[in-house]
């Protein structure tokens, strides 16, 4: 539906991986794979690469990005980065809400919602996690739990900073697994996730906004999920550390 009104978005997640040199190394790899991409491509890595990671992308088709940020400007917050500091060295994207911030770092959809406002406050474009736990999804209330965190997580925002928000439907049960969602469940979900958002926003705004499936993306399934009218790119956790698988999600979204 409207799937032509929007640009697809592939953004790999690296984690916890790679040292800055290995960060270069890695990127060095990917750029002449995804140069001909015809969606949006971008790698977020931990605080410490990103400088490198700029370097190595500028003048590429590549765009780097953050994996969290703060809600507060700056202050004592011992370890935290905030959404200013990523502006000011050039990081035009960032992940908030992450399941596995929400599971190991105890983040809520409140602190969700104050991250995503600071970002978008400070010009970031941002990857805005929501997903099931696997329990939710046996409960039959997949479609109440990521309703519910969407519209916490958007608490506030403007439908003109909703421009600069990309959702990453993500079923918990499905990160790091292997195991996927099926190409219908991942678009039943975001199809709901885009009903919700035009509840909140209008249907124009609905159509114009890029929802991601992520868990268990790689290259071999990764064609059938982008193939979904309402899956419009993709979060990509392991198969985002190997050059050659995502380049091949990158070119399946480009078709
Ligand atoms: P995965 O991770 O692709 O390794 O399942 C996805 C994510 O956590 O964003």
């Amino acid at each position: 539906m409207n799937k032509a009104l929007r640009r697809p978005v592939i953004a790999g997640n690296w984690k916890m991986n790679k040292t800055p040199d290995e960060a270069k190394a890695l990127i060095e790899e990917m750029k002449p794979l995804v140069a001909d991409a015809d969606c949006d491509v971008v790698v977020c890595v931990p605080y410490v690469d990103i400088p490198a990671a700029l370097e190595a992308t500028a003048g590429s088709n590549i765009k780097v990005g953050a994996e969290n940020c703060h809600w507060a400007e700056s202050g004592a917050f011992t370890a935290e980065i905030s959404a200013p500091m990523l502006k000011a060295v050039g990081v035009p994207y960032v992940i908030i809400g992450h399941s596995e911030r929400r599971q190991y770092f105890g983040e809520t959809d409140v602190t969700v919602n104050q991250r995503t406002k600071a970002a978008l406050a400070s010009g970031l474009k941002v990857i805005l996690c929501v997903g099931e736990l696997l329990e939710q999804r046996e409960q039959g209330i997949t479609e109440e739990v990521v309703r519910y965190q969407t519209k916490i997580a958007l608490g506030g925002v403007s439908a003109e900073d909703l421009k600069n928000v990309i959702i990453a439907y993500e079923p918990v049960w499905a990160i790091g697994t292997g195991r996927t969602a099926t190409a219908e469940q991942a678009n039943e979900v975001n199809a709901a996730i885009r009903a919700c958002i035009a509840e909140l926003y209008g249907k124009d705004a609905a159509d114009a906004t890029v929802i991601q499936y992520g868990g268990s993306m790689n290259a071999k399934n990764a064609a059938e999920l982008l193939a979904q009218p309402d899956v419009d790119g993709g979060l990509i956790g392991g198969a985002s550390l190997k050059a050659p698988d995502f380049s091949v999600i990158v070119k399946a979204a480009s078709v």
